[in-house]
């Protein structure tokens, strides 16, 4: 080890502790902004953003006019405006979580959004949760928050089996999206495949006063339609969701090597009902999480308060950002090991937020389902501090980062696992950005009957890593992200997450989907006019790659395009469209440090 790098190691440490310290005592933190903003009481027009504050395409999502419905009623009404002047619409949470545009309607404006359009928002649509305890179900408004779903089902004494591990959503956004945990039991991990109603407010005729409610039940034909439809299909009211007797689980963390990663996760995924594994590539380390369930009445009161979701002291999220970013502009791969092995260390030592009680003593961790499944304290807090918020809000100018989610057959991801480790294995500090993040996330979705649901058992991937702040700025080692990300979406034909993923992971899921026509089929009987559309949503739907990711100077930059000229890169900066190095049909921008180089490895 070099003395910089010692140097800068025992600076990150310096700051876990001070983080880990914090925590201990406050969880505090300034609210999320709103992410609508309307000016002049909405007579101005509104502004959409992501949790994030940045699309992927940086441009702003501009709408004429915004409605907050309070009631199913108000929702009717809402929808009937907009058919009834030809407006463009959509519907948006008070979250806004999802990363891609889903949620911005055309109506003229470039970058989505403009004079047609309008947004329906559910920020104050979320009060209603109904429980039927013998039948096993809750019924709640499209509005509410799943903290406040659960919180509610758990206080009955159930359970919801699956949800997101982040929690900052509402329900009617987060089947809208496919949203998951990890499983291949029962129902599985995915939310959509618990569901069993869905209420859809869509456009009616004239006769009928312009807009309707449909109620949607399991036997109805446009059930495996409705229970998964990207906000393309109407207004979300209410959702019917199963549900199961309280349980417990019992949660152990294995930080081992990762040697036999690509033999093991089957069996992992079958042998305990909520295990995932966190890869860390550069660090040769797999983290098999243990987790099954466990009877109600089983000691212990633990939760799993996920490190990357509690607060952040904001003036460590921007000395974090402000190191990362000099170890960027410097090309010091080794500073970001360095990163990346203090994070981790972090991370091992407390459990990454698995706490016994309030502070981590042991495994196993064992608590309510309520407890264990989802987290987010980052956004809620008994008295909000201006020191500290979610680590990524956009406010604070902390974290920018991309994130690609690729969800592949589970046959063909143990292949997967062997290409990455061959392109790990030329040069494993090129894998050290990914690792500052939380590695490669490995969960398990069931396959489920829902169009644009998964059709096999499946095996999702998330990874994250260093976005620039702006979009001409290319990143160290972006060859290597784009070409996992083209091995997964090319090679092996892995399906991006709806709610994830820079705009080229999306160019071609028209042909992996089979049942998609089906899907197009029900949006014509319930939207004719095409109301719920936008040039985003229709062209992925549709197909086609120059609708979702046009390319241009620089597109390859930001995961707009994938590169076949040496301008979608940065030529000025030193960085040509190349071939992959393991998936040679890949094309991605590498640096190379004179124009004679080919290859940095
Ligand atoms: C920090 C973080 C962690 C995450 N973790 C996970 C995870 O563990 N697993 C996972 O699968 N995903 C995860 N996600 C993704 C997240 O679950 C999805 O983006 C989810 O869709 C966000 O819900 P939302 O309420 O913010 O929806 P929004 O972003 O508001 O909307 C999402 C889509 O649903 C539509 N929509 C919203 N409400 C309605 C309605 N009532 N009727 C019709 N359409 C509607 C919108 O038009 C849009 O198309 C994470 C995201 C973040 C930012
Ligand atoms: C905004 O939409 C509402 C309907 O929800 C309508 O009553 C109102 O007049 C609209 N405002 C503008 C400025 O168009
Ligand atoms: C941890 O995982 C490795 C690899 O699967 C395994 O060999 C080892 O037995 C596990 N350790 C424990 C304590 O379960």
């Amino acid at each position: 080890m070099t003395k910089k790098m010692r140097t800068v190691k025992v600076q990150f440490t310096w700051w876990w502790l001070q983080i880990l310290a914090v925590q201990l005592t406050l969880i505090h933190a300034i609210p999320p902004a709103a992410p609508l903003q309307c000016q002049d009481g909405g007579a101005g027009g509104c502004t959409l953003f992501n949790s994030y504050g940045v699309w992927n395409d940086r441009r702003d999502c501009r709408v004429l006019n915004a409605t907050y419905p309070k009631t199913e009623q108000e929702l009717v009404s809402a929808v009937a405006y907009a058919n009834k002047n030809k407006l463009k619409v959509k519907v948006v949470s008070k979250f806004s979580h999802t990363i891609p545009k889903l949620a911005c309607p055309d109506g003229g404006g470039g970058g989505g959004g403009g004079r047609n359009s309008m947004l329906i928002s559910t920020s104050e649509y979320g009060s209603g949760i109904e429980i039927d305890e013998a039948g096993l179900a809750v019924t709640v408004d499209a509005g509410v928050g799943l903290r406040q779903l659960i919180d509610a089902v758990e206080a009955a004494g159930l359970s919801l089996a699956a949800s997101p591990y982040w929690e900052g959503v509402s329900v009617g956004g987060l089947i809208s999206t496919g949203s998951h945990g990890s499983s291949w039991w029962g129902r599985g991990g995915a939310v959509h495949d618990h569901v069993t109603g869905v209420s859809l407010v869509v456009p009616a005729k004239p006769s009928e006063g312009y807009a309707k409610v449909v109620r949607i039940g399991e036997k109805d034909p446009l059930f495996n339609a409705a229970r998964l439809s990207l906000g393309m299909l109407g207004v979300i009211s209410k959702v019917t969701l199963s549900l199961e007797r309280g349980f417990k689980r019992s949660i152990t963390f294995n930080f081992s090597d990762d040697s036999q990663l690509e033999e093991i996760f089957m069996s992992h995924a079958k042998e305990n009902e909520f295990g995932d594994i966190t890869w860390y590539p550069s660090r040769h380390t797999a983290v098999y999480r243990y987790d099954n369930r466990v009877p109600l009445e089983s000691a212990g009161d633990g939760s799993f308060d996920f490190l990357g979701f509690q607060a952040n002291s904001i003036l460590i999220s921007k000395s974090t950002r402000a190191i990362e970013k000099s170890l960027e502009n410097s090309r010091n791969a080794k500073g970001k090991c360095a990163m990346a092995s203090t994070f981790i260390g972090a991370k091992k030592l407390i459990a990454n937020g698995l706490k016994n009680g309030l502070i981590f003593t042991g495994y196993p961790v064992v608590g309510r389902q309520g407890k264990m499944q989802s987290s987010g304290s980052c956004l809620y807090s008994p008295s909000y501090r201006i020191d500290e918020s979610c680590a990524w809000d956009p406010r604070i100018k902390g974290l920018s980062f991309y994130e690609s989610t690729a969800i592949f057959p589970a046959t063909k991801f143990a292949d997967f696992i062997r290409d990455v480790k061959k392109l790990r294995d030329l040069n494993p500090d090129n894998f050290c950005g990914v690792d500052i993040y939380n590695g490669f996330l490995i969960r398990f979705i069931k396959a489920s009957q829902a169009y644009l649901g998964q059709s096999a058992d499946s095996v999702v991937v998330d990874f994250n890593y260093y976005r620039a702040d702006d979009a001409a700025t290319p990143r160290l080692n972006q060859d290597v992200w784009e070409e996992v990300e083209q091995m997964a979406f090319g090679k092996y034909g892995a399906r991006p997450h709806w709610a994830k993923n820079r705009d080229a992971a999306f160019g071609g899921v028209k042909g992996k989907y089979s049942n998609l026509g089906k899907f197009v089929e029900a949006k014509r009987q319930l939207d004719p006019a095409n109301l719920f559309s936008s040039g985003w949503s229709e062209g992925m739907i549709a197909g086609e790659a120059a609708a979702v990711a046009a390319k241009g100077e620089g597109c390859a930059l930001e995961g707009r395009c994938v590169c076949s000229d040496d301008s979608h890169c940065s030529p000025a900066k030193g960085y040509l469209c190349k071939e992959g190095l393991v998936y040679q049909e890949a094309r991605v921008c590498r640096y190379s440090s004179s124009s004679s180089f080919t290859s940095t490895v």
